[in-house]
């Protein structure tokens, strides 16, 4: 194309032309301290700690910490983090009120209602617009903390059943279990809870994350940023695979049904939600360990055939996807497990966001720190000059 537009000549092109990242595949856009994702060794560390060790010996608490601060909390730390955070769990009532209206209606999802509830939380917080290190380090415990509050209260308004107020005396995970279901848990469902928050806390640079630091680099307030991760998360791209894994549990029905759905879905080039990772080719670290929750979970509630019908889904994929780097994500088992709990599957992602909710916050203020304006470019293949038709004269 010839064009009249000196200085942008290298983006303005035919279609194809100039090669480029789509989805931004491979490009590194900062450096962070966060996590890390080693694709083509299933890993993922948190600062350097293991996923695997900190879901076995850490605590959902702990991990914020380590995101937060980029270093284990001393014991004195940890206690006046969890002091801070059960101090910021109960939200307005207003903010009930709007829960109660909308989580109920017909066609809203969950997630919908999450995103307006926690931008109008912000219109509570009289900190706001203060962007000095330390309140945005009090708005992101405050985020974390009153998200919980948020989702829980959804899942009860969904469901028409009263919403509970937090309780003092649990911890962020047991306290989000009890405020959900309405019972306090015993240690296996507190530490199960805990898991599934520690293990969605954070994931490098994901949409949401991306979305999130994005917003932030403008020096919009981190309330801002974290709606914008709740935004992208709510896609089935993303965090909402988990709600369609189910959906595709339920439609398999019989272990009889799985080889015949998935050459259908495949043979029509449909996706297998729960698999197939940008960064991970080999299974995600994150579905290995769910899947080991899972065996206990569904053994409790007596939702095996779920199990047993995800792992055969896996089988075949392996067999026959494997080695075109399709393997099962977090979203593929994360929803045998929180099914099992007795959550429904509309709630799954909102639950995914109350986790990520410390990796968003953590990174957005990292980025903040030596901040510069997201402001990538578009290749330009439209026309280069177009007369102006007058409107009647247009055909
Ligand atoms: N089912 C079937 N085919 C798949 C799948 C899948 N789940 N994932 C990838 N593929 C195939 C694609 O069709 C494509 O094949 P082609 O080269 O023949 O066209 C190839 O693998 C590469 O796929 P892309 O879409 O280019 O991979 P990308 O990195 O852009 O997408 C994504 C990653 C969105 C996660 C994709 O794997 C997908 O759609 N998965 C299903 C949804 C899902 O589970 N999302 C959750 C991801 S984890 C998370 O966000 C929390």
């Amino acid at each position: 194309m010839t064009n009249t537009y000196s200085e942008e000549i290298k983006l303005i092109a035919k279609p194809g032309e100039i090669p480029y990242a789509k989805g931004l595949e491979g490009i590194p856009i900062g450096e962070s301290t966060k996590s890390f994702v080693d694709g083509l060794g299933g890993r993922l560390v948190y600062h350097g700690h293991s996923i695997e060790e900190l879901c076995e010996k850490s605590s959902y608490e702990e991990v914020f910490y380590l995101l937060l601060y980029d270093r284990l909390p001393k014991e004195s730390e940890l206690k006046d983090l969890g002091r801070l955070m059960r101090s910021y769990r109960e939200i307005p009532s207003e903010l009930y009120d709007l829960i109660a209206k909308q989580a109920p209606r017909y066609g809203v999802h969950p997630m919908s209602v999450m995103r307006t509830a926690v931008s109008a939380l912000a219109a509570y917080d009289e900190t706001t617009e203060d962007d000095t290190p330390s309140e945005q380090c009090r708005q992101s415990i405050r985020i974390v903390s009153k998200i919980a509050t948020i989702a829980a209260a959804i899942a009860r308004a969904r469901l028409g059943k009263p919403m509970l107020s937090p309780r003092a005396e649990l911890s962020h995970a047991g306290n989000f279990y009890y405020m959900l279901t309405g019972s306090a848990p015993d240690d296996f469902y507190a530490e199960l809870m805990d898991v599934l928050l520690i293990l969605h806390a954070d994931h490098e640079c994901n949409a949401s994350t991306f979305a999130a630091v994005t917003v932030r680099s403008t020096l919009s307030d981190l309330y801002s940023a974290v709606v914008a991760g709740i935004c992208a998360l709510k896609g089935p791209l993303h965090g909402g695979a988990n709600e369609e894994v189910m959906r595709m549990l339920q439609a398999i029905g019989s272990l009889d049904n799985v080889e015949r759905f998935l050459e259908d879905a495949m043979s029509q080039k449909l996706r297998i939600h729960g698999f197939g990772h940008r960064v991970y080719k080999i299974m995600d670290p994150r579905a290995d360990i769910l899947r080991r929750q899972a065996r206990e979970v569904t053994r409790r509630a007596g939702t095996e055939h779920w199990l047993e019908t995800a792992e055969r889904i896996e089988k075949v994929m392996a067999e026959k996807y494997g080695q075109r780097g399709i393997w099962p994500n977090v979203d593929f088992f994360s929803g045998v497990v929180m099914a099992s709990m007795g959550i429904e599957s509309p709630m799954f992602t909102p639950i995914f966001a109350v986790g990520r909710s410390a990796g968003w916050t953590a990174h957005a203020l990292e980025q903040w720190v030596d901040n510069r304006i997201f402001r990538p470019r578009f290749i330009y293949i439209g026309p280069e000059e177009e007369p102006y038709t007058p409107i009647r004269e247009r055909k």
